[in-house]
């Protein structure tokens, strides 16, 4: 007991040297211990089901993808799986996007929807000034990239069946998506504050034909916005967090 107690006071002895000696490092060492508690406390608390990819597709649909590395600011690759997977399966008329950054989910949703679909995919312009809703800083560093003006489906096969809208999701009128009927898969990925993804939230649902999909990137607890308002609205909605990716999954029945 003596001796245990002899360790224990000996280890915090050390740390307290530790802390002493380099006062920088044990600060961001309990910084990155109070914020993996954080994260892993957010993900307990959610309340959104969690389905592996093939609970929900059939993987034996064949996928195509083009010119689909991923740089920041994309989904990854395992999530630009799911998408075209997801698309393959449903083989949906009407895809809207919000955020088409360089283009990179836009080029894989136009490949795999079948040959008559369209593809809408809004983002807003680069110089964009003043905004209805609040943006996040790491938002406005996507707003501004230099590299996304060269979208990656232009010269494509596919660009002849994408519609690339300008302006802001939160004032944008969505009729403009519904002219060649209602929308069958959206995929919401502009802003990442909670006000932004609940504004472009409630705009899909009041356009979405019957059993349309939906899916949000970045549910994360990083992405608190996204986190907080896909669990409010979990219990309106029946959510599925897909297993291994930062994607939300939802289809409405009829
Ligand atoms: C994370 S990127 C999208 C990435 C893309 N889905 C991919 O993986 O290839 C987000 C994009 O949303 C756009 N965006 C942010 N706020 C927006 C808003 N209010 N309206 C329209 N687009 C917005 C940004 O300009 C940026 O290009």
């Amino acid at each position: 007991m003596d001796i245990m107690r002899l360790k224990k006071n000996m280890r915090r002895m050390k740390a307290l040297f530790f802390t002493l000696r380099y006062p920088h490092l044990a600060k961001e060492g309990l910084k990155s211990i109070l914020g993996t508690s954080y994260y892993e406390g957010m993900l307990k608390k959610s309340k959104i089901e969690n389905k592996s990819l093939s609970q929900i597709v059939n993987l034996y649909n064949e996928i195509r993808l083009l010119n689909f590395d991923v740089r920041c600011g994309n989904v990854s690759h395992f999530e630009l799986l799911t998408i075209a997977s997801m698309i393959a399966t449903q083989k949906p008329h009407v895809l809207l996007e919000i955020g088409t950054f360089d283009g990179n989910t836009t080029l894989q949703m136009a490949l795999n929807a079948p040959d008559t679909a369209i593809v809408h995919t809004l983002d807003l312009p680069s110089e964009v000034v003043s905004l209805v809703q609040p943006i996040l800083e790491v938002d406005v560093k996507l707003v501004r990239d230099k590299q996304k003006k060269q979208r990656k489906y232009q010269k494509t096969s596919c660009e002849k069946k994408i519609n690339q809208h300008i302006g802001d999701s939160a004032t944008y009128d969505f009729k403009a998506f519904c002219k060649q009927g209602l929308v069958d898969f959206a995929f919401i990925d502009g802003g990442h504050s909670y006000e932004c993804v609940r504004s472009d939230t409630e705009n899909v649902m009041n356009v979405l034909a019957p059993n349309a999909i939906v899916m949000w990137h970045d549910f994360t607890p990083d992405f608190h916005g996204v986190f907080t308002y896909l669990n409010e609205i979990s219990s309106r909605y029946p959510l599925i967090h897909i297993a291994g990716t930062n994607l939300v999954y939802y289809k409405k029945q009829q």
